[in-house]
């Protein structure tokens, strides 16, 4: 494929990896090959799941679609930008707009309240702080937390913490959301409760969302779901 022609269809999608190679290489060692070659494209409002075995190179994969890594070759285009030609200022600004992340363990700040983690990202954007406070409490009702709002991480239960940490990422109205195992440490009851709120939010705010996941169950809520196995992306 010529370049004007994957410039092309990258265009066409809101993210789009082209030929996507991960090698980690460490002293006196033979290169490891994690993935060589990926190509992945994903529509506006599209919703995928990627399984794959443990150390498949799942996370990896995930934090090079979100520009949190480099590939050892390859392009990802997010809204028509190769995110791997940016520099760290440019990815953090197209983290900080159209990105929102939810990770395994929710990465709260331990030191602040939910309201102030979901606060955070407004902030950090240059909102001011009533108007930050005023969609942070709008969205944490939503995921059913406005009694929890003055509680540190530490007084949530582990279903709680994540659904702050999905308010945080939504917050934002992003384009894209990124999810690595996102009820990975909950129990089934939790997860599901977990997977309707992400879902239905999402669905009201138009979002694309890439989450990897163990769960064939839930993976079989998206759109698609996307095997990585020996290196490679398939169905
Ligand atoms: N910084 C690193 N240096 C060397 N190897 C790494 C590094 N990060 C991840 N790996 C290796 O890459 C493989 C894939 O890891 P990861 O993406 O975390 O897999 P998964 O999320 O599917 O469990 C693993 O074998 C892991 O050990
Ligand atoms: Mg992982």
């Amino acid at each position: 494929m010529s370049q004007s022609t994957l410039k092309l269809n990258s265009t066409l999608m809101l993210l789009s990896c082209e030929k996507l190679t991960k090698r980690f290489q460490e002293a006196n060692k033979q290169p490891l090959t994690i993935f060589e070659n990926i190509s992945f494209q994903l529509k506006q409002a599209e919703k995928v799941a990627i399984v794959g075995r443990s150390g498949s190179g799942k996370t990896t994969l995930l934090n090079i679609l979100g520009g949190l890594e480099s590939p050892t070759s390859g392009a990802v285009y997010f809204m028509e930008k190769d995110l791997t030609q940016l520099n760290e200022k440019e990815k953090s600004h197209i983290r900080n707009h159209q990105l929102g992340f939810i990770f395994q363990s929710h990465h709260l700040l331990p030191e602040f309240d939910a309201l102030e983690n979901v606060c955070m990202p407004l902030l950090i954007r240059g909102m001011k702080p009533h108007e930050a406070q005023k969609q942070s409490i709008e969205i944490l009702k939503k995921v059913g937390l406005s009694h929890r709002i003055q509680h540190k991480p530490g007084m949530l239960s582990g279903g709680e913490r994540q659904r702050v940490a999905i308010a945080r990422a939504l917050v934002t109205r992003p384009k894209l959301v990124l999810a690595d195992e996102p009820t990975g440490n909950l129990d089934f009851q939790h997860t599901q409760q977990i997977y309707d709120i992400m879902l239905g939010l999402m669905e009201a705010l138009n979002t694309s969302f890439v989450v990897v996941t163990h769960d064939l169950e839930l993976a079989s809520l998206m759109d698609r779901t996307l095997k990585l196995q020996q290196g490679q992306l398939g169905q």
